[in-house]
């Protein structure tokens, strides 16, 4: 069967475009280990499992978990395999067929946040360079936005990219 979404809404373009300089500490992937990677994600994934934005993702989130760990090991420093795996990352295009507005982007953001509020003892996650992963989560979901729900302040970016 096709679970693949049909989008209802026009495709919405942040106004701030790709962010930029946001990309976080090259230095994550080597002092926290790949094992604590898949763990965090696995982790929000949870989280996401229990928000209002789960009818947008897969039956198993452990496996969907997976490929959001993949994709943060190369943006850590780590090997690529994302890319490896399945081809350029091209998140913006990869998010086009599910509408996240900016509410449900506040959603993803909590819920990594809620995940990471314990990271250095959880997933051994460098205290020093938590607060720039932040940055880029917040920067870099502020892009994955495409659709406009016309409510205040939406798909705009936070001003971290
Ligand atoms: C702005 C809020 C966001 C929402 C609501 C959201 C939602 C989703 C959904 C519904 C999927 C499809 C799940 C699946 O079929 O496996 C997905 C996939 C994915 N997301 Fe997001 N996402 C957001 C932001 C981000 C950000 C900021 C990143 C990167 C840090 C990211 C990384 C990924 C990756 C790596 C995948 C797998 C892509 C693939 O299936 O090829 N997402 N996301």
């Amino acid at each position: 069967m096709d679970f693949t979404p049909i989008r209802m809404k026009p495709v919405y373009v942040p106004p701030g475009g790709p962010p930029q300089h946001i990309a976080p500490s090259q230095e994550i992937y080597a002092l926290m280990g790949e094992e604590n990677i898949f763990k965090m994600c696995e982790d929000f994934y949870r989280k996401l499992e229990g928000s209002e934005l789960r009818p947008m993702f897969p039956p198993d989130m452990v496996e969907a978990s997976k490929k959001q760990a993949m994709f943060i090991v190369g943006l850590v420093g780590g090997p690529p395999l994302f890319a490896q795996a399945f081809g350029p990352p091209m998140m913006r295009k990869r998010h086009i067929p599910f509408e996240i507005d900016e509410a449900a982007r506040q959603i993803w953001l909590t819920c990594f946040t809620e995940t990471l509020k314990n990271a250095v003892e959880d997933y051994h996650f460098p205290a020093e360079h938590l607060d720039g992963f932040i940055e880029f989560l917040i920067g870099f979901s502020a892009w994955m936005v495409n659709t406009d729900t016309g409510c205040p302040g939406s798909g705009q970016d936070t001003g971290a990219s």
